[in-house]
């Protein structure tokens, strides 16, 4: 059994297996070299050659235990017919939501628009380097990406004034998403994720009267879908309020914990395997900090099965060096 899979499966608590969300990508030079070359973002996901090899280049540097696939969270409104780009310097910009065609849309064509994916997946998981290593599948949660789908750019700032305004396209959006997210899943576990994780990067945005809508029903529904499928899921609702209640109700095989979470409060609130936590920001000041911070998250959560990752995506300005350290830090701890 892969050290992922012990610990969220076994819930083996002797191991601390790591792995790091956005380890591939900005902050490696080999990646930057790539991009360079492919300034189209979505024709760069969409190229399996290149988005299996960039996937595979922090492997190739660090002794990770997974490889999370080099694709984005917008390739699922892409696929549905939604205009996505990514601009410098701002962000993603999505075009106008057509309802109807979305609803209408048939599951053959939305495979068939972003299937280098899928042979991406295929092709990393056939790597020598993968021996003993999970291929980790995601999908953006069904908030998150109708936070995008009706913002159209990143809610950085604010979500737009009258973002709710429209029930009934809330509705529907929420239903077209239910169905290709599983579609998503489905294929991406057919072409070797053995692992999936649910980004909802922007749960910190609702107020809690409005969780079970848009994110405990719809997520739970996604949850028990890949459990059904045999396959360990990990939740990450970055910023909500309450961790333990979102694990009550939609109870992931594993939670991904953001950096505002207190460790030494949430291991006493939560059974379920951890994941996460270090501020990303500690990889941008010195060893002596850095192993000063990933040893607090180690000592907590010595006796809960617990697996080494960040409490967001690596920041593009981080140091490769660092990321060795840190590696070889939690290897040998
Ligand atoms: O709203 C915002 O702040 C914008 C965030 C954003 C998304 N995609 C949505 C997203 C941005 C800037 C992108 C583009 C993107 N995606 C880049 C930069 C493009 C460039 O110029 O090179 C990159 C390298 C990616 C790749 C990517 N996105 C990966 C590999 C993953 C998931 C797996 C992993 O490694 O962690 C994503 C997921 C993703 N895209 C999320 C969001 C909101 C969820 C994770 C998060 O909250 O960061």
């Amino acid at each position: 059994m892969t050290p992922l899979h012990q610990v969220i499966i076994n819930k083996n608590t002797k191991i601390n297996p790591i792995w790091i969300m956005r380890q591939a990508g900005r902050y490696l030079p080999e990646f930057r070299e790539i991009r360079k070359l492919n300034p189209n973002f979505i024709k760069l996901c969409l190229n399996e050659i290149l988005s299996s090899e960039i996937t595979l280049q922090p492997l190739k540097r660090f002794d990770l235990d997974a490889a999370v696939i080099f694709s984005d969270i917008l390739m699922l409104p892409y696929g549905l017919n939604q205009k996505v780009e990514f601009k410098k310097n701002f962000g993603p910009i999505l075009g106008e939501i057509n309802i109807n065609e979305m609803v209408s849309l048939d599951e053959i064509d939305f495979v068939e628009k972003i299937y280098p994916v899928y042979k991406a997946i295929k092709k990393v998981s056939a790597d020598n380097l993968m021996k003993n290593k999970n291929t980790i599948g995601f999908v953006g949660a069904p908030w998150t990406l109708l936070v995008y789908m009706i913002n159209q750019q990143s809610p950085k700032k604010n979500l737009k004034q009258d973002f709710f305004k429209d029930n009934a396209l809330i509705k529907n959006i929420l239903l077209v998403l239910e169905k290709f997210l599983k579609v998503h899943i489905k294929n991406q576990i057919e072409h070797g994720a053995n692992v999936i994780q649910i980004f909802d990067s922007w749960a910190g945005l609702l107020e809690e009267k409005d969780l079970p809508y848009y994110i405990y029903s719809p997520t739970l529904s996604l949850v028990n879908f890949v459990k059904s499928l045999k396959v360990p899921v990990i939740c990450f609702p970055r910023g909500i309020g309450d961790y333990k209640n979102f694990c009550d109700v939609v109870n992931p095989d594993m939670v991904n914990i953001d950096y505002n979470v207190d460790p030494n409060k949430i291991i006493k609130e939560i059974k379920i395997p951890i994941q996460g936590g270090l501020d990303p920001k500690i990889l941008l000041s010195d060893k002596e900090n850095l192993k000063k911070e990933a040893s607090k998250y180690l000592n907590i959560f010595k006796d809960h099965p617990y697996i080494f990752n960040l409490g967001h995506g690596m920041l593009p300005e981080t140091d490769p060096m660092m990321v060795d350290y840190l590696v070889k830090f939690v290897k040998d701890y």
